[in-house]
């Protein structure tokens, strides 16, 4: 059984321009000890989605319960089973990494050697003991990413909820918060994350839902997600774009669907099945063309193409769409 369960949600928000829908019915359910990733781009409603789910704001319409609690009407009862880490860190800026984690304990009421012996431990889980009695105003991107989640983990929720937890972070950062939340989900917590990459979600979800417009435009893994829209893209550089026209027709010939060249005029890209077969026959051909290129390369399917492939758009135009949307109600 689903432990996040979520019909019909519904968010407008009120603004000067006049009534916002983030939200146009979603639903959702995530079963009981996997993860779920919410991906979209900026302005798809993944934030109000997990603030309706943590109690934090009130749907427009529609119902949502976490462990069979009805988040709405219990959000006292709601809120003992869930952690949260929001996109931009929550942590006292004057206080130390250690006292940040230690308020926390306090605020749960686990009283102050039980709030000190936490701290130490999750201080020492996520490798801060040497920044743990620094202030928080000093941390760097990464160090704050690791105390806030540090914070949402202090009263062992069975449910947690991830808004962005890598965004902004540098590769190396990334790859440690990616290895901390697969070591929380081996502990069998349950785990909403949203996140504006495809290869985050590939990496930690199970289930993946992509938002567009505050609403579920595709569910799947991974890699039932990535099927739909092709294996592996084909991409070359051209140096002179005089032969982008013959480039297209050639990798029309090796690759599935329509070639598109790109806004330099230069890049031309097909989607393949067989990625390295169909480089090795677009290169060929290229060559005997006479057609000389910058670059040549494979590359993954990325969010983008997701997006282009589902909704007919790039995610750059998402903001338009959305306020058009805001305009139109
Ligand atoms: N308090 C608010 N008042 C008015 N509009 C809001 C408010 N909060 C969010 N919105 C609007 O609701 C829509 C969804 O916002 P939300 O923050 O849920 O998106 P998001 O997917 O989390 O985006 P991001 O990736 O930028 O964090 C956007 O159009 C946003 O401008
Ligand atoms: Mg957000």
């Amino acid at each position: 059984m689903a432990i996040i369960e979520a019909e019909g949600l519904k968010k407008i928000y009120s603004s000067k321009s006049g009534p916002v829908h983030a939200l146009d019915g979603m639903n959702l359910s995530v079963p009981r000890g996997t993860v779920k990733a919410l991906l979209g781009p900026n302005g798809a409603g993944k934030t109000t989605v997990v603030k309706i789910l943590t109690t934090l704001i009130q749907p427009t319409a529609g119902t949502a319960r976490i462990d069979g609690i009805d988040v709405l009407r219990d959000p006292k009862a709601a809120r003992r089973l869930i952690g949260v880490s929001g996109q931009y860190a929550a942590v006292d800026e004057g206080l130390t990494g250690f006292e940040n984690l230690e308020m926390v304990g306090r605020l749960y009421h686990l009283g102050p050697r039980e709030s000190k012996r936490r701290a130490q431990e999750l201080i020492d889980q996520f490798e801060l003991t040497e920044a743990g009695n620094r202030p928080v105003k000093g941390f760097s991107g990464g160090m704050r990413r690791r105390i806030d989640l540090a914070g949402a983990l202090v009263i062992k929720p069975k449910i947690l909820f991830l808004d962005e937890p890598t965004t902004g972070l540098d590769p190396r950062s990334r790859l440690a918060m990616w290895g901390i939340i697969k070591d929380l989900v081996n502990d069998g917590t349950t785990l909403l994350l949203t996140t504006q990459y495809l290869e985050e979600a590939d990496q930690l979800s199970d289930d993946i839902a992509v938002i567009d417009g505050g609403r579920t435009i595709a569910e799947g893994t991974a890699d039932e997600l990535k099927s739909q829209i092709g294996g592996h893209r084909v991409v070359v550089s051209l140096v002179d774009a005089a032969h982008a026209g013959a480039a297209r027709e050639i990798l029309g010939r090796h690759g599935d669907g329509e070639p598109g060249i790109g806004g330099d005029g230069r890049t031309v890209e097909v989607a393949v099945t067989d990625g390295p077969r169909a480089l090795q026959y677009i290169l060929s051909d290229l060559g005997e063309s006479g057609i000389d290129l910058h670059d040549a390369g494979m590359r993954r399917p990325s969010l983008d193409d997701v997006f282009l492939t589902l909704t007919g758009h790039r995610t750059e135009d998402v903001d338009e769409a959305t306020t058009q949307k805001e305009t139109a109600a």
